[in-house]
């Protein structure tokens, strides 16, 4: 089969992702990605620039809360994952996150979700978005209102 170059590499990163194809499919990280550990400190700090980031980045298609409810998502089986659910929190790591993040997700060249390599350039920062997501999970208790 000959593919445009761009069409192609849509598809070799949609591979990547996904080896099974289909997008429906479970989106599966390279080991090596899932066993990397956070290592910038989580604090106030560092949350709170994720938190700026998430805003900005991630809010227009996951929602203020993570549960996917944002304007741009797409509704259906394109539909963002609600980032709030503990059993997705649980079930994967900070570096299956950061790799998620940093990579983004492909089907057949359509974009699912955006990679974030360029628009958060430093991993430092993707790592300070994961720190921040952890904060939305669903089973966290409630944060407090600032007054
Ligand atoms: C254009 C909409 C869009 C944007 C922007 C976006 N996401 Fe996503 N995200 C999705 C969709 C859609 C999925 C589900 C992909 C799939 O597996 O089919 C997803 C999946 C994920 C997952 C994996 C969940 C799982 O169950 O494997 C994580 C983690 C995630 N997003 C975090 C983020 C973060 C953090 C940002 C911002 C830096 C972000 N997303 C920006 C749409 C988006």
């Amino acid at each position: 089969m000959r593919l445009p170059p761009r069409a192609a590499l849509a598809l070799g990163a949609a591979a990547l992702a996904a080896p099974a194809g289909a997008h429906a499919k479970k989106w599966v990280a390279p080991a090596a990605a899932v066993a990397r550990a956070n290592p910038v400190p989580g604090n106030a700090e560092t949350v709170e620039r994720g938190r700026a980031l998430y805003v900005e980045h991630c809010e227009p298609c996951h929602g203020p809360r993570g549960k996917g409810d944002g304007p741009e998502a797409k509704p259906g089986h394109d539909a963002p994952h609600d980032l709030s659910d503990p059993a997705l929190q649980k079930r994967m790591t900070d570096g299956e996150i950061l790799w998620k993040v940093t990579e983004g997700r492909t089907d057949g060249g359509h974009v699912l979700m955006p990679g974030f390599a360029e628009d958060i350039a430093s991993e430092d920062d993707r790592w300070k978005v994961v720190h921040f997501v952890r904060t939305l999970n669903g089973s966290a208790p409630a944060q407090p209102h600032a007054h």
